[in-house]
């Protein structure tokens, strides 16, 4: 565009979206900028620097909120609306069991599942989410720069980027993967990757997308709130279901279903087994031929964890049937049984029968319900909802302003009631498939004392120790049970201190084939790490001693 056009297309959004989104938030100008309408109508106007920066701002956000600021706005007033008159979204469905698989680790469907889905992660790309701000946690840095374990230091995100190289070097090509990233967490992720080479991945294979916050809102009219230099409006986190719309935004579906990706994995940022558990639910999905897949732990009933579900709805005089295979919190699913007469009843083996999503998605580029298709019909923006603290019980005003949120998990919303949505529980023997790193030290501490999991710090190191070990007993290791420990207040089983980098093998056939036989003694560690291909034949590591094996790439170490 050139100059002129450039001016008259901004002299055209003042008209058709500055000035209409300010007539609905007046109030914001009263005493900051009285003047605006007369100051925004004239051509050639003479703005402050704050009253620039304020239009620069609300330009910014409008763009980045799918269908602009007063969509934004008109959402906020129907999910209030709805939310005030204790509206229940999930009225008149039936829960009940989708399609699925239960894998449990060393049987032969587990193998299968891994077979197939070693094959079908060759062709996945990657989607990080890590813009989140980690309060539980109470630590100033990003929570992928923390270390999975204190043996070798390693990080989360060089723990995920080298699985990602890891399944690429099979593939024989690089596989894609995109980061979202907030303003709490973009210039330190952007130092860390630069600090390490991106841990060897190339730049072309690396997407960093940020995501925006949105506006607060201070009542059920959804009038936003002015900050408190009076200079800006407030802004609050949308929540993790933006990446969505910014991996639509940035064109990666179309790219990557062009490049003949077949599906995208969607992980978090601080789970270790992530990209492990990938390869057995690609193996699932594939064999399901499913649209959307959802990473899952067997869940004990009523505990603490969001429920897969599928829901139906029979067609009413003013709607038609609908059913859908959805994410419902925990505390949403007693009440959803008992209005149809059922309990969250614990199946013989004592997990509830709705298994419990871990927030690790799997989605199919291609088709009508395809990921590509669906970001082009909505632009990515999943259903939000609304959490108002309300001041009192006329439910008109608010303790303190509130925002829009939304989730990745609600993305099946966007499905037709054709797509095939289904789970994947992975389930191995008294060792955890999941163990994020969320919570402080003394919560975890307090959590473990209640008998839950802990997720902080020591549980999730433990955990990965004992993942790996699990591992090498595949191959006929001999590894030694955990003992109790304490680490600041958490107690922990531990494991010998088995730390396997993913070049060394990713599935259970990789295992029995790259270790045989051997021993690890209490107390000891092994570390097998770096980019060459490593077979541990009859290696014994005696109690309390160290083993560190590091090749480089096309190394062959037997
Ligand atoms: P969490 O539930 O762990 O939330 O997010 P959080 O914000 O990181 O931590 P708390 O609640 O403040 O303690 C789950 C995943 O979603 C990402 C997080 O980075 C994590 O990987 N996330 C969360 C985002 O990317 N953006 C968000 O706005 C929120």
């Amino acid at each position: 565009m050139d100059a002129e056009a450039l001016h008259s297309e901004a002299e055209r959004r003042i008209k058709e979206v500055t000035i209409p989104l300010f007539e609905e938030q007046a109030h914001l100008f009263v005493d900051v900028w009285p003047t605006w309408k007369a100051d925004l109508s004239q051509p050639g106007r003479q703005l402050t620097a704050d009253q620039l920066q304020l239009l620069g701002q609300i330009e910014t956000l409008d763009g980045k909120y799918v269908g602009g600021l007063r969509a934004y706005r008109a959402n906020a007033v129907e999910l209030l609306r709805a939310s005030a008159a204790g509206e229940n979204p999930l009225e008149g469905f039936r829960p009940s069991v989708p399609l699925g698989e239960t894998l449990v680790a060393h049987g032969d469907a587990y193998r299968a599942a891994e077979r197939a889905g070693i094959e079908a992660a060759q062709r996945c790309a990657f989607v990080l989410v890590a813009g989140g701000l980690g309060e539980r946690l109470g630590y100033g840095g990003i929570k992928v720069g923390l270390p999975t374990e204190s043996t070798t230091g390693c990080c989360y995100l060089r723990h995920y980027v080298e699985a990602i190289l890891a399944i690429g070097d099979r593939a024989g090509r690089p596989l894609p993967l995109a980061i979202m990233l907030s303003g709490d967490t973009d210039a330190p992720t952007r130092a860390l990757l630069k600090k390490e080479g991106n841990f060897g991945m190339r730049d072309e294979d690396l997407t960093l997308m940020v995501q925006d916050k949105v506006p607060s809102i201070v009542d059920g009219g959804g009038r936003f709130a002015l900050a408190k230099d009076g200079r800006s409006l407030e802004t609050k986190p949308h929540g993790h279901g933006d990446v969505h719309a910014l991996v639509a935004a940035h064109g990666l579906a179309d790219k990557w279903l062009a490049a003949g990706l077949e599906r995208v994995f969607f992980f978090q940022d601080t789970n270790a087994f992530a990209l492990r558990s990938c390869v057995a639910n690609c193996g699932v999905s594939a064999k399901l031929d499913l649209d959307y897949n959802s990473s899952c732990v067997a869940r004990k009933p009523g505990e603490a964890i969001g429920a897969i579900c599928r829901l139906d709805r029979p067609a009413t005089d003013a709607e038609d049937a609908r059913a859908l295979t959805l994410n419902v919190e925990y505390n949403q699913l007693a009440p959803l049984l008992a209005s149809v007469g059922e309990a969250d009843d614990p199946t013989p083996s004592g997990a509830s029968r709705f298994p419990g999503n871990i927030n690790q998605l799997l989605i199919k580029l291609g088709g009508d319900d395809g990921y590509a298709a669906v970001l082009q019909r909505t632009g990515g923006a999943v259903p939000e909802f609304v959490n108002p603290k309300y001041a009192d019980e006329t439910k008109t005003s608010f303790k303190k302003p509130t925002r829009l949120e939304c989730m990745m998990q609600d993305y099946p919303k966007l499905l037709s009631s054709n797509a095939k949505v289904g789970f994947t529980v992975l389930e191995r023997a008294a060792v955890r498939e999941y163990s994020p790193v969320k919570n402080a030290t003394a919560d975890g501490a307090a959590k473990v004392r209640a008998g839950l999991a802990g997720a902080c710090p020591a549980t999730g190191e433990a955990d990965l120790y004992a993942f790996n070990c699990d591992l090498l007993s595949v191959g006929g290791m001999d590894v030694a049970p955990a003992e109790r420990r304490t680490f600041l207040d958490v107690p922990v089983d531990l494991r010998p201190r088995a730390c396997l980098s993913p070049f060394f093998g990713l599935t259970e056939d990789d295992f029995e084939r790259c270790v045989r036989g051997g021993s690890l003694g209490a107390g000891s560690s092994l570390v097998v790490e770096g980019r060459g291909s490593v077979v541990l034949e009859d290696v014994h590591v005696r109690a309390g001693s160290a083993l560190r094996v590091t090749t480089g790439p096309g190394t062959k170490l037997v």
